[in-house]
């Protein structure tokens, strides 16, 4: 039965059925990279031996790659300026960029967003997964002055159920936060399947999208807890 999260009682972990990679691969507005560099350093990341500082450092250059693909559509107008030759028109970004990263895990990835944007106003929502319902719990959350944005991107490197991702979305939306995209690392099929449906007009930008969840609701093959991975609690 679903909850107010969006998300659902009925889990892969207890018998759900879970959808094939291929089934969840043609769905409307899913952007999965296939760029080799975003592909090399998602390798580097899901290796088990990569230690903390470069799996840190490496969801910051993957967040910095998936930025630049998922603002290749943005708005701009044009201005004119002064080069040190002569004046010329020109174009600037339309209207302010949001991220919103979601505690913690999603932290790495604004601050490769940053490198990109650094004018990116930056929205803390803190979620963490209950470990027995795995339900979304929020603790933190500033989003009451985030409007007047061209773009807000709720970043978040793992889509496991989906639940974070639907409830962060919800919250997004039930502060009128505008023109909402998400960015992810890797997704399941579970879970990206529950992110479409719940939220269809919401474009989704992936670095990778693997096989399936495990009885422990972990993305496989994954790269673990990335959360632990990036901030040494493992
Ligand atoms: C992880 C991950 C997502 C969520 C994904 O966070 O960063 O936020 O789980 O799972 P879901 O799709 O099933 O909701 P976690 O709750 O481990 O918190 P952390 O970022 O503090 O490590």
């Amino acid at each position: 039965m679903a909850n107010e999260s969006g998300a659902t009682s009925a889990l892969p972990m207890r018998g759900v059925p879970q959808p094939a990679r291929e089934a969840v691969l043609s769905l409307p507005d899913v952007h999965i990279s296939q760029h080799p560099v975003i592909q090399h350093k998602l390798t580097a990341l899901r290796d088990r031996r990569t230690a903390v500082p470069d799996f840190y450092r490496l969801v910051r250059e993957l967040g910095t790659l998936l930025a630049y693909e998922a603002t290749a559509d943005l708005a701009t107008h044009e201005v004119i300026i002064e080069t040190p030759i002569e004046p010329t028109r020109a174009r600037r970004l339309t209207g302010a960029v949001g991220v919103v990263p979601i505690l913690r895990a999603g932290l790495g990835l604004a601050e490769g967003f940053r490198q990109v944007l650094p004018d990116a106003q930056v929205w803390h929502l803190g979620l963490r997964r209950d470990e027995h319902t795995l339900e979304p719990i929020e603790y933190y959350n500033q989003l009451a002055r985030a409007t007047n944005l061209q773009v807000c991107f709720s970043v978040d490197p793992m889509l496991a159920t989906g639940g974070s991702a639907i409830d962060a979305l919800n919250t997004l939306k039930r502060y009128r936060v505008p023109h909402l995209r998400y960015v992810g690392l890797i997704a399941a099929p579970y879970g990206l399947q529950k992110l479409r449906e719940a939220h269809p007009d919401v474009p989704v930008y992936l670095g990778a999208l693997d096989e399936r969840l495990n009885d422990q609701g972990f993305i496989c093959p994954g790269l673990g807890d990335a959360g632990d991975r990036q901030f040494g609690t493992l």
